[in-house]
């Protein structure tokens, strides 16, 4: 990591907090307490302790690889970038929220050297996504720039004729009526667009990756990205089932673990020719609004 970044472990609260932290220069080499890193475990993986429960996904060394070649997927995207929004060279102050891992924030880091980049994890409150939007609106500066990325939770066919195959679309409609039970819906990347404009972001816009699963395409590009999807995906579906499966849909564990098996299987079957959509979604603060 560059001098000048700062990368804070604490885990924050809500956006407001954290740049009244920021604010009051307190953010920098926060040590982790105990309490943070008195993690749970459960069905076999690990899990946040800090406001337990609030992110349904394990936080283990499994995870953060999973995580790592996701990162590698986005990038490939990119063509090695890391962004989409027409941003200036010359930043100042970038905040990665849920930045996991921190790989983004590091390498955004070591692009630009003269910008501070705090990265932040599992706050207290999980903001709604319209909530979350607003404080992003209050407390970027005017004509600063918001960047998400993030992914359909819903694979398809490449063949519409085709059907999904059944566990396949058993599991991705039992996990997303899982996350919308558990208060916090997967499925909201289509939704960015149309939420930031509701809170005023002007210059929107929601650059769509079609990404295959699997090396069916013809296009070597999409067959090197397809591959390390199919990759992510297998290790993809026991983190997305564990606790929402379990916790919140009250699965045994056996028929959890039987989906998932079946689900891996329908993921490395090569007849299977399965995409997801990408979003890469940006917009601006306009330069006439108020700074907070
Ligand atoms: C899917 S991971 C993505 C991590 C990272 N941005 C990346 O692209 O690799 C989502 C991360 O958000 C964190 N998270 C979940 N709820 C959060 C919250 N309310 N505030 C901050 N971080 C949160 C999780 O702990 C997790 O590390």
């Amino acid at each position: 990591m560059k001098p000048g970044t700062l990368f804070d472990k604490r885990n924050f609260g809500r956006v407001d907090d954290i740049v009244s932290d920021i604010e009051k220069n307190e953010a920098t080499c926060a040590s982790i307490t105990s309490s943070i890193v008195d993690y749970t475990y459960e069905n076999g993986r690990r899990y946040h302790a800090y406001h337990q429960g609030e992110y349904p996904l394990p936080n283990d060394a499994r995870e953060q690889e999973r995580l790592g070649l996701l990162h590698h997927i986005w990038k490939l995207l990119l063509g090695g970038g890391l962004y989409t929004a027409p941003i200036s060279k010359d930043l100042k102050r970038v905040l990665d929220f849920g930045t996991g891992t921190g790989n983004w924030a590091i390498d955004f880091a070591d692009e630009f050297p003269s910008a501070t980049v705090i990265g932040t994890d599992l706050s207290p409150i999980q903001p709604s996504w319209k909530m979350l939007y607003g404080e992003i609106y209050k407390h970027l500066k005017p004509g600063g720039w918001v960047e998400i990325q993030e992914y359909e939770t819903w694979i398809l066919p490449s063949n519409t004729e085709d059907e999904l195959p059944p566990h396949l679309l058993k599991w991705q409609q039992s996990v997303n009526e899982a996350s919308e039970k558990f208060g916090k819906n997967l499925n909201v990347a289509k939704d960015h667009k149309e939420n930031m404009i509701a809170a005023g972001f002007v210059d929107v816009e929601d650059i769509i990756h079609k990404v295959p699963v699997g090396d069916w395409p013809e296009d070597q590009k999409e067959k090197e990205i397809g591959h390390c999807q199919r990759l992510h995906m297998l290790d993809a579906v026991e983190p997305y089932s564990l606790a929402l499966l379990t916790r919140t849909l009250g699965w045994t564990l056996e028929d959890t673990q039987e989906l998932i098996n079946h689900v891996r299987e329908e993921f490395a079957d090569p007849k299977n020719h399965l995409y997801s959509y990408f979003h890469f979604v940006y917009g601006r603060k306009p330069e006439l609004a108020r700074f907070e």
